[in-house]
C-alpha cells in the first residue's frame, strides 16, 4: 500500500464486536494494543497487562476480524529478558490466539528479540518514540526525539528495527518533520500516533477515537463519536424503565398456552423443601 501511494489505516480493537466493525468500516490494520490494560482493564499504565490478558483479547478480536492484519501487542515482561521469551510468547499469539504479527517496543536489545521473531517465521511491527512501556524511563508519556541529537538516534533505531526484520514501525508522539524523515528514509511502512501526516499510516486507540476513555487523552487523539455518553444514557433510560415498571412490556415477554396455564396455575403449592 505505501509502495502505491494508499496511506494506512490501523486502529486498536480489544474483543470480538470492535474486530468485526473495525473489519466491516474497511481497517487495514487491528492492533491489538496493550493500550487495553488502561483502556478496557482501568490500569494507569500498560506496564500491568499479562499474555493471558493479551492473549484473550487478542483471540476476540481475531474472531471478529477476517480481513484486516491482525497485530497483537507484546505485554511488557514477555519479551525484555530473553530472545528465547520473545519467540515463545510471539508462537502464542500466531497459534493460540490467531494473530498475524506482533509488535514490540524500542530498539536496543529488542533489535535481536525482533530477529528472533522474524528468524521464526513471526512478522513483527517495531515501535519507537513515546514508547509506553518505558515510559518511566523517558520521563512521563512526553514527547520524544526534539533535540537533533535525539531525533538522529530515533532515526537510527528505525534503520535498525528495519535491517532486523520489522515489517512496519509505529512512531509515537515524534515531531512530525522527523517522522517524516524517518519515512522517507526507511523502504518499510511508518504508522503514526501523534506523529504527522508524514508517516506511511496512522494509528488511534479505539477507546480514544470513540470518546470511551478520558481518563488520559493525549492532545494528538481526535474523537470521532461520543459512545460513551450515549452507553450512559441508554443505562439511565434502561434504569428507568425497570425502576418505573415500563420494562419488560408485552413484546418482550413469552407466553404460554392458555390450558397449560391454567393447569399451571391450579397445581399446589409444593411442600417446603427440607433442610440437609
Ligand atoms: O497499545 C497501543 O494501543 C499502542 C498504540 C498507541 C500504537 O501501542
Amino acid at each position: 500500500m505505501s509502495g502505491r501511494g494508499e496511506r494506512i489505516v490501523m486502529v486498536t480493537a480489544y474483543d470480538y464486536p470492535s474486530g468485526r466493525l473495525a473489519d466491516a468500516a474497511g481497517i487495514d490494520l487491528i492492533l491489538v494494543g496493550d493500550s487495553a490494560a488502561m483502556t478496557v482493564l482501568g490500569h494507569s499504565t500498560t506496564v500491568p497487562a499479562t499474555m493471558e490478558e493479551m492473549l484473550m483479547l487478542t483471540r476476540a478480536v481475531s474472531r471478529g476480524a477476517e480481513r484486516p492484519l491482525v497485530v497483537a501487542d507484546m505485554p511488557f515482561g514477555s519479551y525484555q529478558v530473553l530472545d528465547e521469551d520473545a519467540v515463545r510468547n510471539g508462537v502464542r499469539f500466531v497459534k493460540e490466539a490467531g494473530a498475524d504479527a506482533v509488535k514490540l517496543e524500542g530498539a536496543g536489545p529488542s533489535l535481536s528479540r525482533v530477529a528472533a521473531l522474524v528468524g521464526a517465521g513471526i512478522p513483527v511491527m517495531g515501535h519507537l518514540g513515546l514508547t509506553p512501556q518505558s515510559a518511566t524511563m523517558l520521563g512521563g508519556f512526553k514527547a520524544q526525539g526534539k533535540t537533533a541529537e535525539k531525533a538522529r538516534r530515533l532515526l537510527e533505531d528505525s534503520v535498525a528495527l528495519e535491517r532486523a526484520g520489522c515489517f512496519s514501525v509505529v512512531l509515537e508522539a515524534v515531531p512530525a518533520p522527523v517522522a517524516e524523515r524517518i519515512s522517507d528514509e526507511l523502504a518499510i511502512p511508518t504508522i503514526g500516533i501523534g506523529s504527522g501526516a508524514g508517516c506511511d499510516g496512522q494509528v488511534l486507540v479505539l477507546h480514544d477515537l470513540l470518546g470511551l476513555y478520558s481518563e488520559h487523552s493525549p492532545r494528538f487523539t481526535k474523537r470521532y463519536a461520543d459512545i460513551g455518553a450515549q452507553i450512559q444514557n441508554a443505562l439511565e433510560r434502561f434504569a428507568a424503565d425497570v425502576r418505573s415498571g415500563a420494562f419488560p412490556a408485552e413484546e418482550h415477554t413469552y407466553q404460554m398456552p392458555p390450558e397449560e396455564l391454567e393447569t399451571f396455575l391450579s397445581s399446589p403449592t409444593p411442600p417446603a423443601r427440607k433442610e440437609t
